[in-house]
């Protein structure tokens, strides 16, 4: 949802600010942008709608010079995606530049009051509004760019991550942020800035994560400060960076989202390490165990989330209600947060995201905790806004996940929940002995059984081509596997966008049924277990209107094999975790739909990464 990058420093800025871009071009790709101030002291902006590539290109032959600039990569909010709504944006003088992740919300009411006052505006965008305001604040006031940038903040509402520069202040970028994320590097005289930190990780571990209301002045030779909008100086914390290059760079694979879904073995080996013992017999959450009465004492668990990360949640209530015997209620952020829901004291509210930053899951997490809820996330952007503001979490360990579909972050997500179940079980006693070390060491066995599922890779590529005249999928499931039914649909749509719905393989008769025929094909995920009988019934029911069927079946199950047009084993494992085998056939297949169809996969039309607007 727009990617920010700054650079200040005794490099030549724009090279950095063009890798900074396409590393977080996963945030937004409708058009790409760059403010320089170059070595004749001008002022530059170079702005053009479509990729960061476009952006090279539009640039070439240009002034490209100086050491000190900031960058964006825009996904559109407010004005539809062209070159002049493009960030960055001048003041009405053009000696202030800026760059905007994030929405401002009374932009109306401030674009009327500086239209009335002789500012004139080129583009549609909030963010022009924002920067005309800096000027006429630092006009008015007569204060230097830095308490330029606090004062009109204080006017501002909404959600924002600026970076500002300023022509005869060649020495200084501004920044700040509410609610939308930004990253300051510390190099040797040095300074970054990144929505996270992939576009800094190449120059240096040290960063700081800004707090809501804080402006950070980057100033040559001089120590980073950071201050609130009240002017009262804050002291910050430099954290070391985990991250690795290589885990940004696509490896050898065409594109991150094929890369991703091959490291699920290993991000699941990650997610478990130090949390299953050595010997399979037991589990040890920590957030869990240092928080244990407030799991063993709630009344209820609701977890709330967006998109694949709901679908995982989906996943959690099957699997805390069936381990822990916990009611659970699971909730899509946006809604919840909007309902005035009823959320008690001694409620434990589970908020899941990949980003760590999505608005409606922020808010969710907000909310509950205003309440009295004991918040806890489970998330896997290290240092992201959710893990900060909640009272206790776990992460997903799935490293960085720049294809645009969610991949192996869901596959991680169902692990922890499923790590989570399993450890509230062994500390309530829901759970026999013998069937819980059962299940702690199926768990262990799903990375070797994920590398065995993988091996259909070439027999999927070849059989998605088929289907690439689809207009509509149904995908169904039941039990455990109906979230995994929507979760199959949901990456058919981003990537490919063929329509698909998922639906409970049961619902079919009440709906959906009147849809089938030759030119509709349904995927139905069917392991031997759970309600086995019954989805042979529905697989029975296609086939007698003509459909077609891919099936997702255990491996060895002949009677769904002479069935179904198409069919993908998968190994044997309990019921809880079908889910962890069954997606993965499923991303492949969109995948290799999207591929055939030409489809950006990587980067799907209309979307970004990291939802930080509502
Ligand atoms: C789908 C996808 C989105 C995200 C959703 C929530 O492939 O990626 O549906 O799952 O936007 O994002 P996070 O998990 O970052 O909160």
């Amino acid at each position: 949802m727009c990617g920010i990058v700054g650079y200040i420093g005794n490099k030549q800025a724009y090279p950095i600010l063009i890798k900074g871009l396409q590393r977080l071009e996963y945030r937004g790709y409708d058009s790409a942008g760059v403010a320089l101030i170059t070595d004749q002291n001008e002022l530059v902006v170079y702005k053009t709608r479509g990729k960061v590539s476009d952006l090279e290109h539009f640039s070439t032959s240009k002034d490209t010079s100086g050491t000190v600039g900031i960058a964006h990569t825009r996904w559109a909010t407010h004005g539809e995606p062209n070159d002049v709504n493009a960030h960055p944006h001048y003041s009405q003088s053009e000696s202030i530049a800026m760059i905007h992740n994030g929405i401002i919300e009374n932009y109306a009411v401030l674009k009327a009051d500086l239209m009335a006052r002789g500012f004139t505006f080129k583009s549609n965008t909030d963010t022009e509004v924002l920067v005309q305001l800096i000027e006429f604040v630092r006009q008015t006031n007569e204060v230097d760019l830095f308490h330029a940038v606090q004062l009109a903040l204080t006017q501002v509402i909404g959600a924002y991550a600026i970076a500002v520069v300023e022509k005869n202040n060649p020495d200084t970028i501004v920044a700040a942020r509410k609610s939308s994320p930004l990253v300051v590097g510390i190099g040797d005289d040095e300074f970054f800035l990144g929505s996270d930190a992939s576009p800094i990780i190449e120059f240096t571990d040290r960063v700081i994560y800004l707090e809501d209301d804080e402006v950070v002045r980057l100033q040559r030779g001089k120590e980073p400060r950071i201050f609130n909008l009240n002017n009262v100086e804050k002291s910050h914390e430099i954290i070391k960076l985990e991250m690795s290059l290589s885990q940004l760079e696509k490896g050898g694979y065409p594109h991150f989202m094929l890369k991703e879904i091959f490291e699920q073995p290993n991000t699941i080996r990650e997610c478990m390490r130090g949390r299953i013992n050595v010997d399979h017999t037991s589990v040890a959450m920590s957030g869990i165990i240092d928080n244990k009465e407030k799991f063993l004492n709630a009344e209820r668990i609701i977890i709330a989330a967006c998109g694949t990360s709901w679908h995982a949640g989906l996943i959690g209530e099957y699997l805390i209600e069936e381990f822990a015997r916990i009611p659970v209620e699971v909730e899509y952020a946006s809604e919840f947060r909007y309902r005035n829901p009823i959320v008690h004291k001694g409620d434990v509210v589970i908020v899941i995201s990949q980003s760590g930053e999505t608005a409606d899951t922020l808010a969710a997490a907000e909310l509950a905790k205003s309440k009295g809820a004991f918040v806890y996330g489970i998330c896997n952007v290290v240092g992201s806004s959710i893990p900060r503001m909640t009272h206790s979490g776990s992460y997903t360990h799935a490293g960085p996940e720049i294809g645009v579909a969610s991949t192996k972050a869901f596959t991680a997500q169902v692990t922890v929940l499923s790590l989570i179940a399993l450890t509230i079980a062994k500390e309530k006693g829901t759970m026999p002995k013998e069937v819980f070390e059962r299940y702690v060491a199926e768990l262990a066995s799903i990375p070797d059984k994920m590398e065995e599922t993988l091996q259909v890779s070439p027999y999927i590529e070849k059989f998605s081509r088929i289907f690439t005249y689809a207009k509509n999928f149904l995908y169904l499931g039941r039990g455990y596997n109906y979230p995994v039914a929507l979760e199959g649909a949901l990456k058919l749509k981003e990537i490919s966008y063929i329509h698909a719905e998922g639906y409970p393989a049961a619902e079919m008769k009440h709906g959906p049924i009147a849809l089938i025929d030759q030119e509709m094909p349904t995927v139905v995920i069917a392991p031997n277990k759970g309600h086995y009988e019954k989805v042979v019934s529905n697989i029975q029911e296609i086939k007698a209107r003509k459909g077609r069927v891919v099936a997702i079946i255990t491996k060895g199950d002949t009677v769904i094999r002479d069935m179904a047009d198409f069919y993908i084993e998968i190994p044997e494992t309990e019921e809880g975790f079908v889910p962890l085998l069954a997606a993965l056939p499923l991303q492949l297949m969109a995948y290799y739909i999207a591929i055939v169809k030409g489809c950006d996969v990587d980067q799907p039309r209309n979307l970004a990464k990291s939802v930080t607007v509502e």
